[in-house]
Parts: C-alpha cells; sequence; structure tokens
C-alpha cells in the first residue's frame, strides 16, 4: 500500500491572509464544511489570539465540524498558548500548533533573540501546549533560509518536549524542490524518534514552486502537506491542496502517496471558496480553473475524439466537473432542488428550501437555462442573508455623462431611498448608497463575469471595497448587470458592518 500523506488545510488560517479573503463566522463554518466533505484531515481553523473574532471563529468551527482534526495556531507565549487551548475546548481532536522563527535573520531582527533563547522557548511552548492539548505540532518559521543543523537541534527539542509533528516551512517561498528534499532528509537523519513524528511540508508560492517544493518534500519524507483551497495565501499564496493531490493520483508511478481526498469534491471546494471571499480563480489555474479541461486547438479537439487520453491526464469527472451541468427547468420541484443542492453539497434545511425555490422560480422566470454555479450564486445569496444589514429594495438608473441612480435599502423593516449622480450607472449607485447609510468606501476593483453559459446568462460581479483602510470582497449576481454590480458592492459593505459589530 502506499503511504498516506495527511492534508492540512490551512485555508481558513493562513489562506485567510490573503487581502480582501477575509470570512466571518458563519462563512467560515460554510468552508469548515466543505473541507469536511473534501476529505482533509485536518482544519487550520485560526490564530485564536489575534482577535475576539477569530478566537471565536475557532471555537465555532470546533462545535460544528467533527470529523477532521481542528488545529489553531499559537506563537510561543503562553498567553498565546492559553488562547489557542481556550479555543479548542469544544473540538473533538484538537491540534496545538505553535510556531518560531529558527533563521538567523527572524532571530536577530525580528526575535531579537539568541538560537539558545529559541531553544528554550521551543522547549516551553510544546510543553505547555502538551499540558493542554493532546496533540502538538511545532513549526520552525523560515525553516528555508535557516541552519540545517540549527533545524534538526530545535526539532530534537520539540520532540523531545512532546510534538507530534514538525514542520518545516518555507515561509517567504525561497526554496528549490531539490534543496527542500534535502533539507527534510538531513533534518529526519538526523533526529532520534523520527519514526514516531510526522514531518510536515508548508510552503508559500513566491517563485510558483510551492507544489513542486511540496512534492519535493514529501520525496524527502514528509508525510503531510499544508496548503489551501485555490492556493490562496500571504502574498502569491500557499501550496495549493487540488494541485498537490491530483499531481499525486494522476503520477502514482512517480510519487507512490495517497492521500484521503475525495477529489469529486474539489471542483465544489474551490467554488465555495471563491464565492464566500470574491477571490476568482484565473482561467487556466490546473484542476479549478474555467479552462482546465477546454481543448480549443482543432488538433487536440481532433485527438480527443479519437480517444480522450490523447491530450487528457485526468478526467473533468475525477474533479467533480460534469461535462453537462445543466440542473433543472421552472416546472422542476421542490425536491428535485434540494437533491441536487445535496449533490453539490449544501445540506439546506426544509425553511432554506423553500426561500430558495423562491429565487429560483424568479431565476427561471428571467433565463431558460439554470445551471450548477447559478444555483451556487442563489444559495450563497441565501446563506448571506443571515448577516445581512442592508438589502436592496429597488434600483433603477438612467442617462450617462453623468448617470443618475435611485436606490432604496431595506434596513429590517424599515426602507430608505435616495438619488444620486455619478461617472456611470454603477458610480451613481454606489454613491445612493453611501448617501443612505453614511458610509463611505473606496471601490479598488470591479470586475464582472457570465456565471454560466448563453446570452440569458447571470452576471457574476466582484467588488474589493476599500472601507477605513481594509479591502473587503464582495460579490452579487443578477441577469441585469448594474444590479449584479450594485448587490456585490453591498455585499462587501454588509461584511465591513458585520465585522465591525463584532
Ligand atoms: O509560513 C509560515 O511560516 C507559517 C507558519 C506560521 C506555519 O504560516
Ligand atoms: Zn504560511
Amino acid at each position: 500500500m502506499a503511504d498516506i500523506v495527511e492534508i492540512f488545510d490551512t485555508t481558513l488560517r493562513d489562506g485567510e491572509q490573503s487581502p480582501g479573503a477575509s470570512m466571518d463566522d458563519h462563512q467560515k463554518i460554510e468552508m469548515a464544511q466543505q473541507l469536511e466533505r473534501l476529505g482533509v484531515d485536518i482544519i487550520e481553523a485560526g490564530f485564536p489570539i489575534a482577535s475576539e473574532q477569530e478566537f471565536e471563529s475557532v471555537k465555532k468551527v470546533s462545535k460544528a465540524v467533527r470529523g477532521p482534526r481542528i488545529a489553531a495556531l499559537a506563537r510561543t507565549n503562553r498567553p498565546d498558548i492559553e488562547r489557542a487551548g481556550q479555543a479548542l475546548e469544544l473540538a473533538a481532536r484538537p491540534v496545538l500548533h505553535t510556531f518560531i522563527a529558527t533563521s538567523a535573520i527572524h532571530m536577530e531582527h525580528k526575535l531579537k533573540m539568541t538560537p539558545e533563547q529559541v531553544l528554550e522557548n521551543a522547549d516551553g511552548a510544546v510543553r505547555l501546549a502538551k499540558s493542554l492539548i493532546d496533540r502538538v505540532e511545532f513549526s520552525a518559521e523560515d525553516a528555508t533560509r535557516s541552519d540545517w543543523d540549527f533545524l534538526a537541534q530545535i526539532s530534537q527539542t520539540a520532540i523531545d518536549a512532546g510534538a507530534d509533528v514538525i514542520n518545516l516551512p518555507d515561509t517567504v517561498g525561497y526554496t528549490t524542490p531539490a534543496e527542500i528534499r534535502g533539507m527534510f532528509e538531513h533534518v529526519i537523519g538526523r533526529v532520534t524518534n523520527a519514526e514516531h513524528i510526522i514531518f510536515s511540508t508548508h510552503n508559500h508560492n513566491d517563485l510558483g514552486l510551492a507544489v513542486a517544493n511540496a512534492m519535493a518534500a514529501i520525496q524527502g519524507g514528509a508525510r503531510q502537506i499544508e496548503c489551501t483551497i485555490n492556493g490562496i495565501g500571504e502574498r502569491a499564496g500557499n501550496t495549493s491542496l487540488e494541485e498537490c493531490v491530483m499531481a499525486m493520483k494522476t503520477r502514482p508511478d512517480v510519487l507512490p502517496y495517497e492521500t484521503r481526498i475525495h477529489t469529486k469534491e474539489i471542483t465544489t471546494s474551490s467554488k465555495v471558496l471563491s464565492n464566500i471571499t470574491g477571490l476568482l480563480v484565473s482561467y487556466n489555474k490546473p484542476i479549478v480553473g474555467r479552462n482546465a479541461f477546454a481543448h480549443e486547438a482543432g488538433i487536440h479537439q481532433h485527438g480527443m475524439i479519437a480517444n480522450q487520453t490523447t491530450y487528457e491526464i485526468m478526467t473533468p469527472e475525477s474533479v467533480g466537473r460534469s461535462k453537462s451541468d445543466l440542473v433543472l427547468g421552472k416546472h422542476s420541484g421542490k425536491a428535485g432542488l434540494a437533491k441536487r443542492c445535496e449533490e453539490l453539497g449544501y445540506e439546506l434545511a426544509s425553511d432554506e428550501v423553500a426561500q430558495l425555490y423562491e429565487k429560483f422560480i424568479k431565476l427561471a422566470d428571467q433565463k431558460k437555462e439554470i445551471f450548477d454555479d447559478d444555483l451556487r450564486i442563489l444559495l450563497l445569496g441565501l446563506r448571506d442573508e443571515t448577516f445581512e444589514t442592508y438589502a436592496l429594495a429597488d434600483l433603477n438608473t438612467s442617462g450617462k455623462d453623468p448617470s443618475m441612480a435611485m436606490v432604496e435599502l431595506r434596513k429590517g423593516e424599515e426602507k430608505t431611498r435616495d438619488t444620486a449622480l455619478g461617472d456611470g450607472p454603477v458610480h451613481a449607485a454606489c454613491m445612493a448608497i453611501e448617501r443612505i447609510v453614511g458610509i463611505s468606501g473606496r471601490l479598488e476593483e470591479f470586475q464582472i463575469r457570465a456565471a454560466s453559459p448563453g446570452k440569458d446568462a447571470m452576471g457574476e460581479a466582484h467588488v474589493i471595497v476599500n472601507f477605513e483602510n481594509r479591502p473587503f470582497t464582495g460579490t452579487g449576481a443578477s441577469t441585469d448587470i448594474i444590479e449584479a454590480a450594485v448587490l456585490a458592492y453591498l455585499n462587501a459593505l454588509n461584511k465591513y458592518l458585520a465585522l465591525s459589530k463584532q
């Protein structure tokens, strides 16, 4: 049997550190439930000392998700570790993840500590963590720029103090495949009791090498990959979960390792994340990009018709992409709708099915064919309403240069309307929203795409709006693209309001 590689998903922690990717509690739980369906072994739910909201969301994810282990991050100081321990109290299988930097650059300039002090800190932190939580992971931050003998020494210290997992991160995305493999071989070869420890790899993608480095680390003896859906994360992102998993599945001849991932859940996981965060996946992204399985060149199409394996190394079905994802028509009933939602990974309560059905029928009146992506967007809107402060009640725009917009917003039972002028209809509508809510945001990015095929497709708008120097992403969808843009702006505003309330 091939060796098992554990998948440690850090979408909710390192991934959430992507600018604009912040998620509220409901969204973190929704994403964590999808990660559970995907079959990840560990979900890193957050960094509890960072804020009250982060603490609460780790607690809520621990309570809601019982299958995978739940990890929480802490630096090596007592308050961090105790806070992480408290946040994990309700978790069925908690992991306390503590880290300290080990490179000369970090020790001297950031920590202002000697290597001896760092060793002492790591020892104390792991012992404290182990007294609170059964399973402890120790990370040597900036491992790939650290002295390898020092890495072996600190790994041994952490192991002797009780660590179960040793993670050697490429924090700044600096290493190369041959080098990282050598680093793991060196450290694993030098510590005693290595056979009882899981060595873990955590890579950043600054040079576009994160996945290649993760694969090389596995060849060097690591048996856990820390990664994120769609590769989101700090700067250029983290190792992409879907790329690693499919590389091992597609090339068992050279990568004889297995994971517990249900690969058919990959596409849904990717979509749930981009819908929640508003961070779109580029068309050419491996595995989950829109074009990842599209064959455009005539010569390729010809080959594919003769035999799919000519140009296809894995099937779209294996990652959950269906050839024809036409769902339901206007005459479909509620049961059919609920069943399709379940197949897409959304289990709905009966009141949610009723609400969704209402939206579905309205959409079916506007467009002939409803696809899975249309349904995903409706579902997201449904869930989003739980933290919605303002809802769009009415919108009318006219003219150009300048354009005028009339917007009516509903807040609870109360409706308020106002008008404004702007450089175009979207700008005018955003100005009207600002006048109503009294909060001004700066629209930094605005993209619109067709959510599904056909001339009557829903427009899916994605925006990034800056409120008080913090970027908030928003998504909105409608068959009217101006309305889609206004809904996206409102979605970002509601997120800002929800987070500033917490
Ligand atoms: O990149 C990194 O070093 C990290 C650690 C906290 C594991 O995210
Ligand atoms: Zn990281």
